[in-house]
């Protein structure tokens, strides 16, 4: 069996595939790290077959959707999963079948309704379920610890111990340990009555992941992380840095367009001389009396620079193939002691 285990900060990923077939699954794709599955599927010359997700995550950026549109690789999840990409629905004991490899699916809610493990060979990829040294949550979007501790002590840990525990996150370090290890020494498997381990669950009082919101747009109904949003927008436009934008400014270029998209408030704190205004929000609705010249070269900016990107997207989406966006945002460009207009 080939085996690759990519962490992206304390997030766990697999890549395993047949020796034989060369065919391969991805458990727990992140985005961040598509172009290195890529890679390493390019350099082991294997043939991605399956993308795994082992639940619905809710902290962090599951790369199955994208991954699945760009290979026309199929998504398999429990079958409980409310994401519209998994198209393979796996029902507990469900087996999927890589070449020569069996991933055998055990339902385990509890941190999720739709959480899987997937028992391969010698080791079980146990998702959020159990974790080196801990488990997953049980207070996110339809967890309940009554469920986990069933999966936990009624199915997970009725496994052979000698199994090797592959979790879906590590933050210290680790790659893996054993059901056996856990079963000894994980703090939360040693509440083994039932209703001190929901109590232990229930008292846990932890804030809530720094991404929820996003993670759950993104995984459940297959949105774009703000991050990816700007980066495509980013990737659509050249940029000016903040110091051509002065030389042209001081150059007096008069056939130059800087357009500020920020609100009037922001506006009114100071701008580009010689900037105009048409906010982000209204952009669409004054651009063609605003700017009727589409030869015009254009150089958005706002406050941090994220928005202008953004603005420039949209103009060149509207047909201003000169339009840049500003690298920096005005707090910068004040910051740097350079020439403002009173708003
Ligand atoms: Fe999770």
């Amino acid at each position: 069996m080939y085996f690759e285990q990519i962490a992206t900060g304390g997030c766990q990923s697999y890549i395993v595939a047949c020796e034989a077939t060369r065919k391969a699954a991805i458990i727990d794709p992140e985005q961040k790290q598509i172009d290195r599955y890529l890679g390493v599927l390019a350099r082991e010359g294997l043939h991605l077959q399956v993308l795994i997700d082992t639940h619905t995550h809710a902290d962090h950026f599951s790369a199955s959707r994208e991954m699945s549109e760009r290979l026309g690789v199929p998504v398999a999840m429990h079958r409980f999963s409310p994401s519209a990409h998994a198209t393979i629905r796996l029902d507990d004991g469900d087996m999927v079948c890589v070449g020569d490899l069996r991933l055998q699916a055990l339902h385990t809610p509890g941190h999720t309704r739709d959480s899987l493990c997937l028992v391969l060979e010698d080791r079980v990829f146990t998702g959020d379920t159990l974790l080196i040294g801990g488990t997953g949550r049980s207070d996110l979007p339809s967890g309940d610890p009554d469920q986990l501790y069933d999966s936990l002590f009624n199915r997970l840990l009725r496994l052979d111990p000698a199994l090797l525990v592959y979790p879906g996150h590590d933050y210290k370090g680790r790659s893996h340990s054993t059901l056996a290890d856990e079963i000894a020494a994980n703090p939360r498997l040693q509440k083994t009555d039932r209703s001190a381990f929901v109590e232990m669950m229930n008292q846990l009082n932890l804030a809530a992941p720094t991404h929820l919101t996003e993670a759950l747009r993104t995984n459940m109904n297959g949105g774009k992380t703000i991050h990816r949003l700007l980066e495509d927008a980013a990737a659509k436009v050249p940029f000016v840095s903040m110091t051509e934008l002065k030389r042209r400014v001081q150059a007096n270029q008069s056939d130059l367009i800087i357009l500020d998209v920020r609100e009037k408030d922001d506006w009114g704190t100071g701008r580009v001389p010689g900037a105009r205004c048409i906010p982000r929000g209204q952009l669409e609705l004054r651009v063609n009396a605003e700017l009727p010249d589409p030869t015009a070269q254009i150089v958005t900016c706002c406050e941090f620079g994220r928005i202008s990107t953004l603005a420039a997207a949209t103009l060149k989406e509207l047909g201003y193939p000169r339009v840049a966006a500003l690298d920096g945002g005005m707090k910068a460009w004040r910051e740097a002691g350079f020439p403002l207009e009173a708003g």
